[in-house]
């Protein structure tokens, strides 16, 4: 149980005061009877707010994440969160991105307000496979795939070696490369390592979520049950 306007601040609703306004306006319902009490503890399925369910529950989203478009909170640039709704943006805890892409780096992003989750799904030790689709700007040689699966490419600045990935040439300028880890801009220095450059990124899978129909800059939300880790 939760005092309505908590719950309803939490959601994103408004403040404690514009909560209480809603109220006021009849708008609320608690098991189909008008509530204006806002201090009253209640059950979130047992309110509707014109007529509609609140989202009381966790949230997973997965975003086809445009270029352009940064995963923090906290820059001048364009933030991702700006692309879903201004109510979710106003959740508490917030929604964070579950790892990041670069600002340059287009496709599968999954979103949550479930701290837990993030943690679990970023956590090194999961080991979660994340699928790129990489443009170059050279044409690959052909002894990337071996030096990527070798289990012992070390980037500048790391102590350990990348662990083995999987490349999969696709012609001369494109290529698909499948890791299990998620260290800073890795698969440019990746390529940076084998005297090459990427020019495009596109992150087509995480664990088993694809992007699917969603075109960039859609999104929409997925149950714990869809990650398949
Ligand atoms: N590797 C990168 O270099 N950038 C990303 O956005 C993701 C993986």
């Amino acid at each position: 149980m939760i005092r309505l306007d908590k719950l309803l601040s939490n959601l994103g609703y408004g403040s404690r005061k514009e909560i209480q306004y809603i109220a006021w306006s009849g708008a609320i319902t608690h098991k189909g009877e008008v509530l204006k009490d806002v201090s009253m503890k209640v059950e979130p399925e047992d309110i509707l707010i014109n007529d509609e369910k609140i989202d009381a529950s966790k949230l997973i989203i997965v975003m086809n994440k445009p270029k352009g478009f940064i995963c923090s909170h906290n820059d001048s640039a364009k933030l991702i969160y700006s692309l879903l709704p201004t109510r979710w943006q106003q959740r508490n805890p917030k929604i964070s991105t579950i790892g990041r892409l670069d600002i340059d780096t287009s496709g599968v992003i999954l979103l949550t307000d479930d701290g837990n989750l993030n943690h679990a799904l970023t956590s090194p030790k999961k080991n979660i496979t994340k699928i790129y689709e990489v443009e170059l700007a050279s044409a690959l040689r052909g002894d990337e795939v071996e030096i990527f699966n070798s289990g012992e490419m070390m980037l500048k600045g790391e102590s350990k070696p990348c662990l083995p990935s999987k490349l999969t040439i696709k012609d001369s300028h494109h290529a698909t490369v499948e890791l299990t880890e998620g260290r800073y801009h890795q698969v440019k220095r990746m390529f940076g390592y084998v005297g090459n450059r990427v020019v495009s990124l596109h992150r087509s899978g995480f664990a088993n979520i694809k992007v699917d129909d969603l075109k960039e800059g859609e999104f929409k939300i997925i149950t714990y049950d869809d990650i398949k880790v």
